[in-house]
């Protein structure tokens, strides 16, 4: 009997082992053998989910496109939440929406599974700074202002393991943080910096609170998960008071629009960013070009924005 969809077992021990097997040979680099031995499983238990999407890597690693894409939505068929990312799959194949890609259900699993490691593999393996940068941005943007001191309430939007409210900790009076990934918010919980934490998704969070009800909304690292920004900025200019902040970073790229990157995170032009923040009612104070973080050691290129609520 199949046990889930999206289970790395199938529950019937034969196709479990062509699966496994299948890892073996595409790990050995042996594309063709996998391809076959994840066949097999898939005629044994034809609903199972991680089984379709490996296949479709294996097809795709192959260059055979349109097998890749048919395995692909296969995947997405027995898996409609999409936890196995099968919709950014697609997308990087041409044959979905790249807006649309980014399912809840793949992002919190992705970052449930990353919890444990996240602050040593994001501080260490990849530089990040995504939290320090913020807070000088803020900082800088205040101290312009006049502003010294702490800000009241500040909202920490895809807080994750709680990295930003380290940072920004001394430099407000209560933080309340949400994120999609259970297992993250515990991770972020246990650093008992935060007076609220809520597991869900950004939008129905800032839904849920009061109009005029912030000081300061930081979204770090986040917006590279969310393909259009207008509703996050909309939703946060309700939820500031009046000469309130939200502060974000993005990932960007010298071109137009919003592109999913080979990362599987999105990267948004800079006139994108603008004309957010304008249609959203915000003031644009700060908007510079800043590297969150490296890959492959290599500074990836982004922006640090400021803007206020009139
Ligand atoms: C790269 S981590 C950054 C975490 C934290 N802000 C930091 O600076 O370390 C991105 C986080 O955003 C969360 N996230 C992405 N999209 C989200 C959404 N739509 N709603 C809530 N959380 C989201 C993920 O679960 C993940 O924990």
């Amino acid at each position: 009997m199949q046990r889930s969809t999206t289970s790395r077992s199938s529950g019937d021990l034969l196709a479990d082992r062509r699966y496994d097997y299948a890892m073996f040979a595409k790990a050995e680099g042996d594309l063709a053998a996998a391809a076959d031995l994840l066949a097999q499983a898939l005629e044994i238990v034809p609903r199972w989910a991680p089984a379709w999407f490996a296949l479709g890597e294996v097809e795709a690693a192959l260059e055979r496109r349109e097998e890749a894409v048919a395995a692909f939505r296969r995947a997405l068929e027995h898996d409609p939440s999409d936890a196995l990312g099968a919709g950014l799959a697609l997308a990087r194949l041409g044959a979905a929406d790249a807006a649309a890609a980014m399912a809840p259900a793949y992002i919190a699993a992705l970052f449930d599974q990353y919890a444990p490691r996240f602050d040593s593999a994001l501080r260490a393996g990849l530089a990040y700074r995504g939290p320090e940068i913020l807070l000088d941005a803020v900082t800088r943007v205040r101290s312009g202002r006049g502003q010294g001191g702490t800000v009241g309430r500040m909202l920490d939007l895809g807080c994750g393991t709680g990295l930003a409210a380290e940072i920004f900790a001394a430099h407000a009076g209560v933080i309340d943080g949400v994120d999609l990934s259970p297992r993250m918010v515990e991770v972020a919980r246990q650093k008992g910096i935060y007076r609220t934490l809520a597991v869900g998704d950004l939008a129905g969070f800032l839904g849920q609170q009061d109009a005029a009800s912030a000081d300061l909304v930081v979204a770090a690292d986040v917006f590279v998960y969310v393909a259009d920004l207008a509703p996050s900025a909309r939703d946060s200019a309700r939820v500031l008071k009046p000469g309130g902040l939200l502060a974000f970073t993005v990932e960007t790229h010298g071109g137009e629009g919003v592109v999913l990157g080979a990362g599987l995170r999105y990267a948004h032009a800079e006139a994108v960013v603008r004309a957010v923040i304008a249609d959203a009612g915000l003031e644009l104070l700060l908007l510079e070009a800043v590297s969150t973080r490296n890959e492959a050691d290599r500074p990836v290129p982004g922006l640090v924005v400021v803007a206020e609520k009139g």
